[in-house]
């Protein structure tokens, strides 16, 4: 064999390695999935290594990229889209052309994207958000809040609370033409903590007569406390969504100071003085036999107080909505929640679900046995896929029945 022989195949032999991950089982498109998450984990390094060497902050190349998949606010047939402001804050309006007497629905969106990245425009939250307007003929306020790590927690959250708090005005759904009473919030993953916060606060907010309908949670991040729930084991290095980005994520959710993340990879992050907070994400009692399978709950591990005190946003129910009383939980909407098998986040969405039926709010639970972290960002080509397409049809006409 040449050189030149030897070195080809030593280099498919270390391509095919870096490219190959264990997709699971059930998943179809395995080698599509395992191609769109090495482009990931290639980001990821490219990322790893700009921030090492000084250039960049790591979510900032994370942005870079993902501004790549910006879309400018194009009408179409169907639908009219501007970006606009409320109250200040950005968003991507989607009306619908369709005539029709009488009032719409509407669907108040928030993206995901770990607080740091993504945005309204980017091209597979830009279809959602049309597919949405158009198949339900309903009003969509695409809501492009602030990021980290330029701005931490709750610049976030108060930036969709402005929206949501602007929109709900009578005034406002009338200039709109939209029904007060079929109002919807709806969020993924970082968006669907953004939204399920939101739908909490605005429980206690006087000045808010208009109640939502329904609240959505696709694949929502709801909990800080405890980052070594079974979903986090099962899924450590599962595509899309690795353990370690989502606590890279939620650290920088707080601050960009290194303690919190590290602290939250080994999950000793929460004081002591905190330990009444744990029965909120307590597992043991929330999780069904399925989702627990041979895992051992053990008590928590806490960490110094010091870290709570500096960032006390870890420990705030704006950011981790499964940290309330019961009795904050009455008098939330109709909820929907999407949670996927292969994901990190799986249990904060299977926990809440327990939560909420517990104190007898109406809950629909989809839980996608073959689907990974992200499925609805997965509609666009060329990483388009089959399971995206079928998880998004499937929350949409739910939405379309119910709203
Ligand atoms: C407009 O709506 C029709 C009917 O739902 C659909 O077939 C068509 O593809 C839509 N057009 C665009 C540009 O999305
Ligand atoms: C969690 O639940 C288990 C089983 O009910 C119980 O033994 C444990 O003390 C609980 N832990 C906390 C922190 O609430």
């Amino acid at each position: 064999m040449g050189t030149k022989s030897l070195c080809l195949l030593l280099a498919s032999v270390l391509v095919a390695s870096y490219v190959y991950t264990p997709i699971p089982e059930n998943i179809e498109e395995r080698w599509k999935l395992m191609l769109i998450n090495a482009g990931f984990r290639t980001v990821s390094h490219v990322a790893e290594f700009a921030e090492w060497l000084g250039l960049m902050h790591y979510m900032e190349v994370l942005m870079m990229i993902t501004s790549i998949e910006y879309t400018a606010p194009i009408s179409d047939e169907n639908v009219t889209v501007t970006d606009t402001k409320f109250n200040n804050v950005p968003a991507r309006l989607y009306m619908p052309r369709k005539q029709s007497s009488g009032l719409k629905r509407a669907v108040i969106y928030i993206h995901g994207g770990g607080w740091c990245v993504g945005g309204s425009a980017m091209e597979p939250y830009d279809l959602l958000s049309r597919w949405t307007a158009n198949k339900l003929n309903a009003v969509v306020v695409s809501v492009e809040y602030r990021l980290a790590p330029m701005y931490h927690f709750p610049v976030q959250f108060e930036d969709v609370y402005t929206v949501v708090k602007f929109f709900l005005q009578n005034s406002v759904l009338v200039q709109y033409g939209v029904d007060p009473n079929r109002i919807c919030i709806s969020g993924d993953s970082a968006g669907g903590n953004l939204a399920a916060a939101v739908a909490q606060q605005l429980l206690d907010d006087l000045e808010v007569k208009v109640k939502l309908k329904i609240q959505a949670l696709l694949y929502p991040a709801l909990q800080t406390l405890d980052l070594d729930l079974p979903s986090y084991k099962d899924n450590e290095n599962k595509p899309i969504l690795p353990k370690s980005l989502m606590v890279r994520f939620w650290s920088e959710y707080f601050t960009t100071d290194v303690s919190l993340q590290e602290a939250m990879a080994s999950n000793k992050h929460v004081p002591a003085e905190s330990s009444h907070l744990f029965r909120f994400v307590n597992w043991s009692n929330l999780l069904p036999e399925k989702f627990k399978k041979d895992h051992v709950y053990a008590s928590p591990i806490y960490g110094s107080s010091m870290l709570g005190k500096k960032y006390p946003g870890f420990l705030d129910p704006r950011a981790a909505p499964l940290l309330v009383e019961d009795t904050k939980l009455l008098g939330l909407p109709v909820t929907y929640v999407l949670t996927c098998q292969h994901d990190v986040l799986r249990d904060d969405g299977i926990m809440y679900v327990s939560r909420l039926r517990e104190v007898g709010i109406e809950v629909i639970h989809d839980h996608i046995e073959d689907a990974i972290h992200g499925v609805l960002m997965f509609i666009t080509s060329p990483t388009d896929l089959a399971l995206g397409h079928r998880v998004a049809n499937k929350y949409i006409e739910w939405l379309n029945i119910n709203l």
